[in-house]
């Protein structure tokens, strides 16, 4: 974690400590001012304007997600104004619409042979709309499971269609300044109104603690949002839950105190940190499996390789059931076997039709340095086991 929270973390019992005396009690729905305070400073650390905009915090961003699922959906259990995705999409939209009785569309990117993604033309875009009609897009700029990095200006165009076709934009965050293309960071707080008319009172963005901050136990998130009336109604959908926790919002709340400099100082070392990681397993894998298709990480801390051109059939998830429980692989004096993830989940197909993702794995660069220089090869053995069975 940033060292502002472990601070905090380790000093809970200190003088200053509002849980020294063993209570720690409800804080209110929408969370500390200071937890709220402290996704503002981040923001403004990556130079987005924080005025007219409303923040809650949640208990991570996985329930910022089901939140603004409930709040831009249509009725429960019918497919009235479904939530649009751009596949191959974080299987979690879909999983928590699905238990909200919500319904999803989608539109496909494409993995092309030199690893690069690319999204779907607007023109298929909008006619999925205008077919489908959806109420809220959702965009995730820093792409899981993809690692697809969208830029400045295809945030303006998505936002330019929602503007158009009077829908919300939501732009999961999780992974923002996990870029590493060398461009601007981008977000949808970036995007100003002279650049898309019309762009303000339709914007939300998902905050989380777990990856930029590696906080994921502390399950503290946020809902950004420029329409005031959304933030009300999400707050008070959200007096069920009472609050999120009230020392993991402390612990994060440190942050509000950090200058811009030392954010970005942040930043910097945690591009650094992935950017290491993949340098080495990209190169490697391919050297390793001539012919997979590694997707090359513009953002975020996920690889999708892709064995279509190894295989003429190939079943992911059965190759990760292998790899669970027979697959293993004997190197550097230890027995090893991975966990990657299948993603024919991370695709709506209609039945009878060929699922990319029966193909595709991703990688997360979630093990340590050490353990990820081991991946190329553990990956190359494992599928050679399973091919040759
Ligand atoms: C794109 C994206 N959004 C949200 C989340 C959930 O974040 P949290 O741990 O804050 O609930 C994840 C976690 O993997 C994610 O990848």
């Amino acid at each position: 974690m940033h060292p502002a929270m472990t601070k905090r973390m380790l000093a809970l019992s200190a003088p200053e400590s509002p849980f020294k005396d063993g209570v720690v009690r409800y804080t209110s729905t929408r969370g500390f001012e200071e937890t709220n305070d402290a996704y503002m400073n981040i923001l403004r650390a990556s130079d987005c304007s924080t005025e007219g905009l409303f923040c809650q915090i949640t208990n991570g961003g996985s329930q910022a997600m089901s939140l603004v699922i409930l709040g831009v959906c249509g009725d429960a259990g019918t497919e009235d104004k479904p939530l649009l995705l751009i596949d191959a999409a974080y299987t979690n939209y879909a999983s928590l619409a699905r238990r909200l009785g919500r319904a999803t569309v989608s539109v496909s990117r494409e993995l092309k042979d030199n690893g690069s993604f690319e999204l779907p033309s607007l023109d298929i875009i909008e006619q999925k709309i205008k077919d489908t009609k959806p109420n809220a897009l959702v965009v995730i700029p820093y792409d899981n499971p993809t690692g697809h990095y969208y830029d400045h200006e295809t945030m303006i165009k998505l936002a330019k269609l929602c503007v158009e076709h009077d829908m919300w934009i939501i732009s999961d965050e999780a992974y923002r300044e996990l870029h590493f293309t060398g461009q601007a960071t981008s977000s949808i707080w970036k995007i100003s109104e002279s650049e898309v008319p019309g762009i303000s009172g339709r914007r939300i963005s998902i905050e989380s603690a777990s990856k930029v901050w590696n906080g994921c136990g502390l399950r503290i998130g946020a809902l950004i949002t420029d329409n005031e009336r959304f933030s009300e109604q999400a707050v008070a959908e959200n007096t069920a839950e009472l609050c999120s926790p009230a020392i993991d919002q402390y612990i994060f709340g440190s942050l509000a105190h950090e200058s811009k400099a030392d954010l970005n100082g942040w930043f910097d070392q945690q591009r650094d940190y992935y950017r290491g990681i993949h340098e080495v397993l990209i190169d490697a894998l391919k050297e390793e499996l001539p012919g997979l298709i590694v997707s090359t990480p513009d953002a975020s801390i996920y690889s999708v390789v892709d064995v279509r051109n190894l295989v003429d059939q190939f079943d992911a998830n059965d190759f990760v059931k292998f790899c669970a429980t027979q697959g293993k692989v004997t190197m550097d004096g230890g027995e090893y076997t991975l966990l990657v993830a299948p993603m024919a989940g991370f695709y709506t197909v209609k039945s009878g039709e060929k699922n990319p993702g029966d193909y595709q794995m991703r990688i997360a660069y979630v093990e340590s340095p050490e353990n990820m220089k081991r991946v190329p090869h553990l990956f190359a053995e494992l599928f050679k086991q399973y091919t040759s069975k």
